[in-house]
Parts: C-alpha cells; sequence; structure tokens
C-alpha cells in the first residue's frame, strides 16, 4: 500500500537519536536545530524520560476516560506550579490541532456565539474550526469554510474592536510568537489591549502555546512576557517531547459539565507519564534558565553576520531572516553540513527550534556552518 504523498521529504533516514544529535541508518550525525517541528524540549532519548516510560508501559500504557488516573492529576499539579497559571483547570487531548479544536469549542459552548477572530499569517491547526482559523486558504476545504473567520492583521487593534462589538465573536485565538507564518510578534500594547476587548464583550481570548509553550519563549508561556490573562491556553508539541500529547488550560470562572469535551486516547497513562517526566527534566535540570542563556548567545553572534537581516522571535523559538528565499541554504546546511534548521510561510526565515538542553558548542557548531556555507 503505498503512502498518501501528502509531504515533500527530505532524503535522511533518522533510525535513532541521544539529545539534540540524530543518527541515519549509516551513523551519520545530524544536528538537530528544528527539534522535530520544535516538539523535541528535553532532548531525544533522555533517560528520565525513556526510564518513565519503559517502567509505565510494562504496567499500564492506556486505559480510557471511565476510571480514576491518578496521574492526569498529578501531571495537572506539576504544570500549576511549573506554569505559575494557578487554579486554571486542565483538559487532556492528543495533539495541538484537538487543544484548539477544543479551546474554540469550549468558547463558543460558553459564550453561546460562534465567529472567531484570527490573525494574518497564523496556524492553529489541521482540524475542523482550527484550519478555519489559521491563514491559508490551501489547506482550508469547503466543509471547514464554513465556519464563521475573520482574519485580521496583527496590531489592528480598531479591527478587533469593531468585530468585537458586533457581539456575535466567541474567542479571539492568537499566537503570542507566531511559529509556522515565521515569528513574527504583534505589540504587548495590541496584546493587552485585545485581552480586555474579550473581557469588555464576553469573548474569549485563546493563547495558541502549542508551539511557544513549555519554556520555549524563555517563559513557561509567551503570553506570560505580557499582563494578560487568556481564558484558555492550548499546549501540545514540547509537551510530551515527542510523545502525542496536548492540552488546554481553562479559567479558574469556566465552569465544567459531563461530557461537554471527550476523548478516547487524551490523557492516557503512558502519555501523562510522557508529559510529567519532561516537566521533572525542565524543572531539575532548570532548561528555562538554559534557554534563556543560549537565546542571548546565538542572538550575539548572529548579530555579527552580514547577510542576516533580521533575527525573530524569543528564548529557542527564532528566525534569522536573509533578504533572499533560503530553501537552497537549508538543504546546503542538512547535505553538506549534517544541521537540521526549518522553514516558514515566509521563505526568506530560517527557522531556529531546538532542544531546550542545546549548548554553546552547538550553536558554535551551527554557526561556523553557516558562515561557511554563506561564504562558498
Ligand atoms: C501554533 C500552532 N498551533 C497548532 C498547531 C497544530 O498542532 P498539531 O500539528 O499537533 O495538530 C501547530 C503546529 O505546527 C502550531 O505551530
Amino acid at each position: 500500500m503505498p503512502l498518501f504523498n501528502v509531504y515533500p521529504l527530505y532524503d535522511v533516514t533518522p533510525v535513532s537519536a541521544n539529545g539534540v544529535y540524530v543518527y541515519d541508518e549509516n551513523n551519520t550525525e545530524y544536528l538537530d536545530l528544528y527539534g522535530g517541528h520544535a516538539v523535541i524540549s528535553i532532548g531525544h532519548g533522555h533517560p528520565k524520560y525513556v526510564e518513565a516510560i519503559t517502567k509505565q508501559v510494562a504496567k499500564l500504557g492506556f486505559y480510557s476516560n471511565a476510571i480514576q488516573n491518578p496521574l492526569q492529576k498529578q501531571l495537572a499539579a506539576k504544570l500549576e506550579v511549573l506554569s505559575g497559571c494557578k487554579e486554571y483547570q486542565l483538559f487532556l487531548c492528543n495533539s495541538g490541532a484537538e487543544a484548539n479544536e477544543n479551546a474554540l469549542k469550549l468558547a463558543s459552548f460558553k459564550t453561546g456565539k460562534s465567529r472567531v477572530i484570527a490573525f494574518k499569517n497564523g496556524f492553529h491547526g489541521r482540524t475542523s474550526a482550527a484550519v478555519a482559523a489559521t491563514d491559508n486558504t490551501a489547506i482550508i476545504a469547503p466543509i471547514n469554510a464554513q465556519q464563521k473567520v475573520t482574519i485580521l492583521e496583527l496590531n489592528d487593534i480598531v479591527g478587533v474592536k469593531r468585530e468585537l462589538e458586533k457581539g456575535d465573536v466567541c474567542a479571539v485565538i492568537v499566537e503570542f510568537i507566531q511559529g509556522v507564518g515565521g515569528l513574527d510578534q504583534a505589540t504587548a500594547q495590541f496584546f493587552e489591549k485585545v485581552d480586555a476587548l474579550c473581557k469588555a464583550n464576553n469573548t474569549f481570548f485563546i493563547a495558541d502555546e502549542v508551539q511557544s509553550g513549555y519554556g520555549r519563549s524563555g517563559k513557561f508561556f509567551a503570553f506570560q512576557h505580557y499582563n494578560v490573562t487568556p481564558d484558555i491556553i492550548s499546549i501540545a508539541k514540547g509537551m510530551g517531547n515527542g510523545f502525542p500529547i496536548g492540552g488546554i488550560f481553562i479559567h479558574p470562572t469556566i465552569e465544567a459539565k459531563f461530557g461537554m469535551l471527550g476523548t478516547t486516547f487524551g490523557g492516557n497513562h503512558l502519555a501523562c507519564v510522557a508529559g510529567l517526566s519532561v516537566l521533572n527534566v525542565i524543572e531539575e535540570d532548570r532548561l528555562m534558565d538554559n534557554v534563556n542563556e543560549i537565546s542571548k548567545y546565538f542572538i550575539k553572534i548572529a548579530k555579527t553576520i552580514p547577510q542576516i537581516k533580521i533575527i525573530k522571535g524569543r528564548g529557542l523559538m527564532l528566525g534569522l531572516e536573509f533578504d533572499y528565499e533560503v530553501g537552497d541554504l537549508r538543504k546546503k546546511l542538512i547535505y553538506d553540513y549534517q544541521i537540521f534548521t526549518g522553514g516558514a510561510a515566509n521563505k526568506k526565515l530560517l527557522r531556529i527550534l531546538p532542544p531546550l538542553n542545546v549548548k554553546k558548542e552547538h550553536i558554535n557548531q551551527f554557526f561556523k556552518a553557516l558562515v561557511h556555507a554563506l561564504n562558498t
């Protein structure tokens, strides 16, 4: 049976990985500054993570949400401490799109409204409401296009106010640092005004932290760089270090009702243990401190390279913008220098999304290769 051919693939076949390195079938070593699309948070094959998952799968890998699962409560308790989001409630699912789908659905249930405000170049996933709120017509099928979504420019506060005052908007969804779109960020004034406008108009403010969360921005959540209080926060990528798990934080004022949300696989035993071990490692290895230190180091070196025109993003969610398209440069970095980097909708942007425990020596390895690649 052929695979449904939807992915343009690089000709690399990783078979193992360790820390920030990935190895192919010939044992060629690749430096992973892409983290499997910002998913690898604590590094590949972290021994504590491997041990925790191995032990749990031998004990009980899965049971459905019909029984007591204390691991979910442990995960929620740890998340509350590390995120600093006091008294939010947690609903667990399996991916970023699913997290946003549940966030939008909950906003609609609770406000009784159905239109969504989202932003240009935003990406929220490929399920029904999430993809409709994504600014890419190529991935919106007619069945998704039935959703009522208004896409505005980032920083268009006049537009947000105008639309919210029409009274039919259930949610404003935003990435505080755009991922797939290309690392753009709105101003603090914009985010804080949107937050206030949502509160004044019975509209949920949804922070899509699927990519920017889990310490990647240098704080646990990217929205924490601002003075805002989201009603819902969606999480996924870094949460399981590759084990599929997602979730939403739900503000304490939002009441649950049996059956309102649900999932078969979400919050299963193995996923919770993966999630717990990720949080333990983030805490014990002080990975957020490392993010801030390495980010400063990276940006300092990037500033010395004349071909780099703009440095975007925060923490270890960074973008290097050139004044030409970087597709060939990415290929060169993979095939000639064995370094994975990321691309974006902005074709001039090279994305850097390494595991959060990347070290200075790896950054040096990258810049040595980049400078050589740019000058040969
Ligand atoms: C900000 C953001 N939201 C949602 C998603 C969708 O996540 P998933 O691919 O796990 O469904 C992504 C994926 O890239 C993302 O970057």
